[in-house]
C-alpha cells in the first residue's frame, strides 16, 4: 500500500514537524530512563506498608569526581536529614574505641584511617582480665571458664556503654582497635540508615539520623543468620507476628561496596542471592562485636543485662543473647514463655557488615589482645574481609589524592 505513490510526497504526508520530532524523542528518552534506571532500594518489609523508595547515595566515584570520603563529604540523601550520618560523629553523639593504651601501633592507624575517612574518635582504655578483682565479676560469670582476656574486653565495652548513660548521648557508635571499613563509610550510612528507619518504623523526623525506634545497630560482625532461621523460629508459622516482625528486610541491591558473592564471608548463603546485595535486617544471632552503636535506651539496656544483672560468657555472645531472646520472643505475652523477653530490645543488623577486623601486615600475631595465634609469623600485605576499598590499604592513597586500590581486583 502506498507504494504507487511518488516517494518524496510519500515522505513529505507523513513527516511530522520538526518541533513534534523533537518533543516525541524526549520524550522517549525520559521514559527509557525511567525504565531503565535501577531501584534505588527494594523494601520488603512483610505486612509493613511500602514506602517510596529513599534517593540512593552513590557508591562510585565514576559520575562527578566528587571524594565520598573525607570532612567534605556531606551527603546525598532524600530526606535531607539522612545526610547528618555524614557529620564528624557519624551521625552519633560520639565515637568510642575500645584498646589497650599500650597498643599505639592500632591508635595510629585508627588515628589516621578515621581522619581521612572524616571523622572523629575518642579512644576508652581496655581492660586486662586480671585487673578485675572477683568482687566486679557480674553474677552468674564464672571467670575460670571466661577466661581473663574475654574478661578484660567485656569490661573495656562495659566502660565505653556506660560513657553514654554519664554523659547522657542520644547514641554512640563503639569499635574495636583493629577496624577497619570501606572508604565509602559515608555513603554506606546513608543507605542505612535508611534502612533502619524503614525496619522499625520511625517518624518522618527523627532525632537520630537512624530514626528514633532502635536499642542496637550492630554494623561489625564476623558473621550472622537471619533471625527467622534461628531453631527456635524455624518451626513458627508465616502468620506468626513475631516471624512478620523479625523476617523484615531492607534490601540494598547493586551496591559496590559489597564484594564478589564468592568473596563475601560470613553465614548468610550469599550464593543464592544476585551479586552485590547487602541486607538491613532485624538481628538473629551476630557472632563478634567488631562494631555496633547503641541508642541511650539501647545502651541502659546493655549495662543492666550484661553486667548489673548478671553475665552468662563471652561479651559478644551475651550481646547477642540479648538481641536473639528480644527477637524470638517479639508480641509473646505469656510470661513463663517469654521471660523477659530480651527487654524488648530492638536490634538491627547489616550484611554482610560494613566494619571488619583488619589483620595488619608484620607480625600475625599481633592481630589480637585476646588470644595468641601463629606466633612468630609475618604476613607481607595487610588484608580485610568483605571491605573493597579498605581505608586501612588506601591510607596513602587518601592522603596523596590518587586512585583507590580494590581488595578484590
Ligand atoms: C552529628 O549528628 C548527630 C545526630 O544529629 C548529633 O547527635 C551529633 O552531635 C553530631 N555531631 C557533631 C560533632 O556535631
Amino acid at each position: 500500500m502506498g507504494a504507487v505513490e511518488p516517494k518524496p510526497k510519500m515522505v513529505a504526508l507523513r513527516q511530522p514537524p520538526r518541533h513534534v520530532v523533537i518533543g516525541i524523542a524526549a520524550f522517549t528518552l525520559v521514559l527509557c530512563f525511567v525504565f531503565f534506571t535501577p531501584r534505588s532500594a527494594k523494601l520488603d518489609l512483610g505486612s509493613v506498608s511500602s514506602h517510596n523508595p529513599p534517593r540512593r547515595p552513590p557508591t562510585t566515584t565514576s559520575k562527578k569526581s566528587e571524594r565520598l570520603y573525607g570532612k567534605d563529604y556531606k551527603g546525598h540523601s532524600s530526606p535531607a536529614d539522612v545526610n547528618r550520618v555524614a557529620n564528624e560523629t557519624l551521625g552519633f553523639g560520639n565515637i568510642f574505641v575500645v584498646g589497650l593504651p599500650e597498643r599505639s601501633d592500632k591508635r595510629d592507624a585508627i588515628a589516621l584511617t578515621s581522619s581521612l575517612t572524616g571523622f572523629n574518635v575518642e579512644w576508652i582504655d581496655g581492660v586486662k582480665g586480671d585487673t578485675i578483682p572477683d568482687k566486679a565479676v557480674p553474677f552468674g560469670a564464672d571467670r575460670k571458664k571466661l577466661w581473663e582476656t574475654n574478661l578484660g574486653s567485656w569490661r573495656g565495652h562495659m566502660n565505653a556503654v556506660r560513657r553514654i548513660i554519664e554523659d547522657d548521648l542520644d547514641s554512640a557508635l563503639i569499635m574495636e582497635d583493629d577496624m577497619d571499613w570501606d572508604v565509602r563509610l559515608k555513603p554506606q550510612l546513608e543507605r542505612i540508615a535508611q534502612g533502619a528507619r524503614a525496619l522499625l518504623s520511625s517518624a518522618s523526623k527523627p532525632n537520630s539520623p537512624y530514626g528514633d525506634n532502635w536499642d542496637l545497630m550492630w554494623l561489625g560482625h564476623c558473621g550472622e543468620v537471619f533471625p527467622e532461621t534461628l531453631d527456635e523460629n524455624k518451626g513458627k508459622s508465616p502468620d506468626d507476628p513475631g516471624i512478620q516482625y523479625m523476617s523484615r528486610k531492607f534490601v540494598i541491591e547493586k551496591d559496590l561496596t559489597v564484594p564478589p558473592k564468592d568473596k563475601v564471608t560470613g553465614l548468610v548463603n550469599f550464593k543464592d542471592n544476585p551479586e552485590f546485595t547487602r541486607w538491613v535486617h532485624i538481628t538473629g544471632a551476630p557472632i563478634c562485636t567488631f562494631a555496633y552503636a547503641l541508642s541511650q535506651r539501647g545502651a541502659r539496656k546493655v549495662l543492666y543485662d550484661l553486667s548489673v544483672d548478671h553475665l552468662t560468657g563471652p561479651f559478644d555472645n551475651a550481646l547477642a543473647g540479648l538481641c536473639r531472646r528480644a527477637v524470638s520472643t517479639w508480641g509473646v505475652k505469656d510470661i513463663a514463655a517469654a521471660g523477659d523477653r530480651g527487654l524488648d530490645a530492638k536490634c538491627v543488623s547489616v550484611t554482610p557488615p560494613i566494619f571488619f577486623h583488619h589483620k595488619a601486615k608484620g607480625l600475625v600475631n599481633g592481630d589480637s589482645d585476646i588470644q595468641t595465634v601463629n606466633d612468630g609469623q609475618i604476613r607481607e600485605k595487610g588484608k580485610t574481609e568483605n571491605i573493597v576499598w579498605s581505608a586501612r590499604n588506601n591510607i596513602k592513597n587518601m592522603i596523596m589524592g590518587t586512585r583507590m586500590e580494590s581488595q578484590y581486583e
